[in-house]
């Protein structure tokens, strides 16, 4: 721990945004006016949106956004403003001209997995030369190679790369962020990603969730032993986790040759116990039951879902677990697209995140996630932004506070270039359209 203060001062310089400093946002109220396109607001808010609702997002044009300290106070068509009375009741207010551009909720990105050392274009390029994610897995590559690197990282190198990456997402309009461990695969590795993730959120303005990704592979010193360390997550790290209050969720990634749904069931119900929430990474990269085992869990989300079944989105319509999907993991390892349509038609919520990682997703470009949906799966962009705001806020439990353009929640937006139209920023795929980023009220550089 001691280390992680060494942190360099460049990177503490970048992350202007300390949330010692942003706890209130400004002093003095902002108006942005002059904005063409306010996107996604709600008058109620709802914590989640299904079937043909993820459709209809309310934007309004000509439009202005009130910001008071961290919070959203007002908004609407700008020729209803009345200005007057807002200057009474906010005096010193300062009004900013965004000149044309667009007004978005920041992305929530309810899944990555951020703190890793090294990188892995070897296995890429092995992948272009035909290998399989499975092949290069069962010879020591994959998510074993990553959990070798991490852990001969210190926690100073950890959270200096870590830092790097989040600052880098935030650029792109990444809000709120939910990051795993699961490269440690050790008591003391996967303590250390933790306790990186806790100080990640302790420096940054972002809302950060912390998930335990213990069971995302089995380490190879257990290679023999898969019920022994399942045993030390259970017995051992969960109940540690939980005391420390080092983690808000438990993962598993439910697969062939990693966890079956009986053992993710086992860890599922034991993170219950000691009151962590759960997640499921489920049907990647076969039908291994993951579903099953989240559903039965009430867990927030299950990810991926490329091998999802018709019996699957039957129980996921009678649940309260989001379905997540990861079109950046899906496109890099040339997986099948998940029935996006399907699921939205049968009226359940769906969600958008990165997954960003290492070995099969290196981009945390949420722009970039919600141009896939719309091309992969023939999500409206609509659909698409709905699904990477409100619906992926929902599955980090922050859908309350985040993800729309609405009176009480947190000010994290951006704005972008005058657009001709909302649906020109997943059409105009592969640049960054954010040209100014607010977290909790403040702009940032
Ligand atoms: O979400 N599926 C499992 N975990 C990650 C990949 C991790 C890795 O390859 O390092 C994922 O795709
Ligand atoms: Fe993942």
């Amino acid at each position: 721990m001691i280390e992680i203060f060494a942190i360099s001062n460049v990177l503490l310089q970048d992350f202007l945004f300390n949330k010692s400093f942003q706890k209130n946002g400004n002093d003095l109220a902002l108006l942005l006016h002059n904005i063409q396109f306010l996107v996604h607001t709600e008058d109620a808010v709802k914590e989640r949106y299904c079937g043909t609702e993820m459709g209809k997002l309310k934007n309004i044009e000509h439009a202005y956004l009130l910001i008071d300290k961290d919070k959203i106070a007002d908004f609407g068509t700008f020729s209803t403003a009345r200005l007057d009375e807002l200057k009474v009741q906010f005096p010193g207010l300062e009004t900013i001209d965004v000149g044309g551009g667009s007004v978005f909720p920041a992305w929530c990105d309810a899944h990555t997995h951020i703190v890793y050392a090294g990188s892995r274009e070897k296995e890429f390029v092995d992948r272009i030369n035909g290998l399989s994610y499975q092949e290069i897995a069962a010879r020591g590559g994959g998510i074993l190679n990553s959990a070798a690197r991490l852990r001969q990282a210190g926690e100073t190198e950890l959270l200096e790369s870590a830092t790097a990456r989040l600052n880098e997402v935030i650029r792109m309009g990444t809000g709120a962020i939910e990051i795993k461990s699961g490269y440690g695969l050790d008591e003391e590795s996967e303590l250390k990603m933790l306790r990186v993730i806790r100080e990640l959120d302790r420096i940054s303005a972002v809302t950060i969730k912390a998930t335990f990704l213990g069971a995302h592979a089995v380490p190879t010193e257990y290679k023999n032993d898969k019920a022994g360390y399942i045993r030390l997550l259970t017995d051992r790290l969960l109940p540690r986790i939980a005391e420390e209050q080092l983690a808000d969720y438990c993962d598993v990634f439910c697969e062939n040759g990693y966890f079956t749904k009986t053992e993710t069931l086992q860890i599922l119900e034991t993170a219950q116990k000691l009151g962590l929430r759960t997640k499921v990474h489920a049907e990647q990269l076969s039908h291994s039951g993951g579903i099953e085992a989240g559903v039965a869990t009430n867990s927030i989300s299950v990810d991926h879902l490329e091998y999802i079944s018709d019996n699957d989105i039957e129980l996921l319509r009678n649940s309260g677990t989001m379905p997540v999907f990861l079109p950046g993991a899906q496109l890099f390892l040339g997986l099948p697209s998940p029935p996006a349509r399907k699921m939205i038609e049968a009226g359940l919520p769906v969600a958008i995140c990165s997954d960003f990682n290492p070995g099969s997703c290196p981009s945390g470009n949420m722009n970039q996630m919600v141009s896939l949906a719309c091309i992969l799966y023939k999500m409206t962009p609509a659909e698409a932004i709905m699904a990477a705001t409100t619906n992926s806020a929902y599955a980090m439990e922050l859908s309350n506070n985040l993800g729309s353009i609405a009176v009480g929640k947190k000010a994290n937006l951006f704005i972008t270039a005058p657009l001709p139209s909302p649906d020109y920023l997943p059409y105009y795929f592969g640049v960054n359209p954010v040209k100014r980023m607010m977290l909790s009220g403040v702009f940032i550089n």
